[in-house]
């Protein structure tokens, strides 16, 4: 039985039980990646154990001009998957439950993200960090989990929240999740449902992209970036980042594990995407 919970009080009394508690943070429109990390949560935390999926979409982190009031929302249907993946508690406040006193001092105080906030996704959207940091730190002090999962899917995101976690001396843990993909590779995401069959059939090369991109990795970071860049082009689609990096985000590595990450408009939708690539073993 999934219980859906809209206030504070609510989730206050809610008990702990005898297992760990996870939790899953959306903003709901649920989909296949976002039901994948549902599994992942009670599969560690086993049957005794609680998972909660908190189902919120977070004003405070879209930009102006940005699709807030377009976002899809369809609460019943997010409870109908939570539910068919045998989640405890929906939390899903409304925007005045996270953010009763807007104007005062309180709510005012944000998380500063640091210089990680303003590369990739932050130099594109300004200010989209500190929001996000600062609902999910809300909503983790709301929730108390032990372990709080994210996707791979929003890699820079995963970065900074484990950043946060460890910053501030959370005691939860933060555990990243693989990217959920459709068959012709493209990472599921809810602004899919924005692109129309075209838009849709030519979004297919970003996985094809990323590929291609991995491909070229033992020819070092430029060779990579390059590929992938060009497998767009050829498409014509221009990328806003085909960049490569560290696992942490840092500059890309001469040779070992590091990230490839592009962000590419497709038609009015931009979309992100990343994998992990091996630039080689250290000569
Ligand atoms: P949202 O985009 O709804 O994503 C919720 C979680 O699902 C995030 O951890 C995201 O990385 C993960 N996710 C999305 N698509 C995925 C996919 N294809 N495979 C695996 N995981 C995927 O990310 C947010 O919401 C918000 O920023 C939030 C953290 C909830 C704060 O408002």
């Amino acid at each position: 039985m999934t219980t859906v919970f809209t206030t504070r009080e609510e989730l206050r009394t809610w008990s702990k039980g005898a297992g760990q508690r996870a939790v899953v943070m959306t903003m709901g429109a649920l989909h296949e990646g976002h039901a994948h990390l549902m599994d992942v949560a009670r599969e560690r935390v086993g049957a005794k154990g609680q998972v909660i999926v908190t189902d919120f979409v977070n004003p405070r982190q879209f930009g102006a001009g940005e699709d807030f009031e377009r976002y899809p929302r369809d609460l019943d249907r997010d409870v109908d998957i939570c539910a068919d993946h045998g989640v405890d508690v929906v939390f899903a406040p409304g925007v005045d439950v996270v953010y009763p006193t807007p104007g005062s001092a309180a709510g005012a105080i944000t998380i500063e993200p640091g210089p990680l906030g303003s590369i990739l996704e932050g130099a594109a959207r300004p200010g989209h960090f500190a929001g996000v940091l600062t609902v999910v730190a809300k909503l983790m002090h709301l929730t108390s989990p032990d372990i709080a999962f994210f996707g791979e899917k929003d890699y820079q995101q995963l970065v900074l929240i484990t950043a946060m976690a460890r910053a501030l001396d959370w005691p939860v843990a933060i555990e990243g999740v693989e990217t959920v993909r459709e068959a012709d590779g493209l990472a599921m995401s809810s602004r899919n449902r924005y692109l129309d069959p075209p838009a849709r059939s030519l979004a297919a090369r970003i996985p094809a992209a990323l590929a291609a991109g991995a491909a070229a990795s033992l020819q070092g970071a430029d060779a990579v970036r390059k590929a992938a860049a060009d497998h767009l082009r050829a498409g014509g689609l221009q990328p806003d980042y085909v960049e490569v990096t560290d696992p942490e985000l840092g500059p890309a590595p001469e040779r070992g594990a590091a990230r490839l990450l592009v962000a590419v408009p497709v038609a009015e939708t931009r979309l992100i995407d990343n994998i992990a690539i091996d630039l080689g073993d250290p000569a």
